[in-house]
């Protein structure tokens, strides 16, 4: 069902049928009638989590060159391969918001939009890529399952495969870190101090505490967002301890333990400072980070240029070229296809 505007159709009456949809857990599709500031939200989280994945190929990639087996190198370079193909269902889902891939890219080169704070630590040594893979990818599931479900469905359908290709991410990361783990002397050590330095960062990856996250709420009107920042955060915990346990590794808080009464880990308060810092600019790598990502861009201009002019030469018609693409009826939450229904290029 579409609800395209004519000028003369009453907003509040559209804004009504939103709602329901919305209440009824139907999904929006991009030619819906969506009240601007729902757009707007979704074209910056999405922007953000596109930026997400690009920039966070790069502390891997710093690895892929000293894997310590062809099979840990092929692990590797298919997991930094598959966050390049999030970036891409991402900048496709917000371009059905009517953004381009290049304003954002441009934005996000212009550092006028975010990607996660987590990407600005360093990768210090090999036993990093598995804490990655646990730590980093595990809160990203955590975070990312409930999206399946979110209420824009080109951003849901994204999520589905994501989600299936971040739990390969977090098992290759913990079956690293148990080899390590269960190594030598030094590669115990190596795998137990990549996860103290990672441990925090990645609880800070669920945003700000509750009463400091102000779009939250809204967010959680329009079911974009299902969960609150500190609900996810104690999931992943909880997640995380008995795992880490496992692993024959401790996580680097002396105050988690378990709560009967609550029945979820305490753990001690968060250092919020670090995390503002970090994201005010002044992280270990931000600036490394960045401008790796605008030098990889300007290199790729050439391949950017012969694809549009292949595509041109191909197009069937002067510019009106390739097949027209429509968008799916909407269905409910629940029936989430696992095809990405937008055209990938
Ligand atoms: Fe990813
Ligand atoms: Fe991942």
């Amino acid at each position: 069902m579409t609800t395209t505007a004519p000028e003369t159709v009453d907003t509040a009456a559209l804004e009504a049928v939103f709602d329901a949809a919305v209440a009824a857990d139907e999904r929006i599709e991009p030619r819906d009638w969506m009240p601007d500031a729902y757009r707007a939200t979704l074209i910056r989280q999405i922007a953000q989590h596109a930026h997400s994945e690009i920039i966070g190929m790069q502390p891997e990639a710093n690895w892929i060159t000293r894997a310590p087996s062809l099979r840990r190198k092929a692990i590797l370079m298919a997991k930094v391969q598959d966050e390049a193909g999030h970036g891409l269902y991402l900048y496709s889902a917000a371009e059905t918001l009517g953004v381009s891939r290049d304003e954002l890219l441009d934005k996000l080169h212009a550092g006028r939009q975010r990607y996660s704070s987590i990407f600005n630590y360093p990768t210090l040594t090999w036993a990093d890529v598995g804490a990655i893979g646990w730590l980093v990818d595990g809160a990203a599931i955590t975070n990312q399952v409930p999206l399946c479900r979110c209420s824009y469905g080109p951003y849901a359908r994204a999520m589905i495969r994501v989600c299936k290709e971040e739990s390969f991410h977090q098992r290759q990361g913990y079956e690293l870190l148990l080899a390590l783990s269960r190594g030598t002397e030094a590669q115990h050590a190596m795998a137990q101090d990549a996860v103290n330095r990672w441990w925090w960062p990645s609880l800070m990856m669920f945003g700000p505490p509750d009463g400091e996250s102000p779009h939250s709420a809204q967010s959680m009107t329009w079911k974009i967002k299902r969960h609150s920042n500190d609900e996810l955060r104690r999931r992943f915990v909880d997640i995380c301890v008995p795992q880490a346990e496992s692993l024959g590794l401790t996580l680097p808080d002396p105050d988690l333990r378990w709560n009967e009464e609550t029945g979820h880990y305490d753990f001690s308060p968060i250092d919020w400072d670090e995390f503002n810092e970090v994201l005010r600019g002044n992280g270990p790598c931000n600036e490394q980070r960045l401008a790796r990502r605008r030098e990889a861009h300007e290199e790729g201009a050439w391949v950017r240029e012969a694809a549009a002019a292949y595509a041109a030469k191909h197009a069937p018609g002067s510019h009106s070229g390739g097949t027209p693409h429509s968008t799916p009826e909407r269905g409910t939450a629940a029936s989430g296809s696992t095809e990405h229904p937008e055209a990938m290029v």
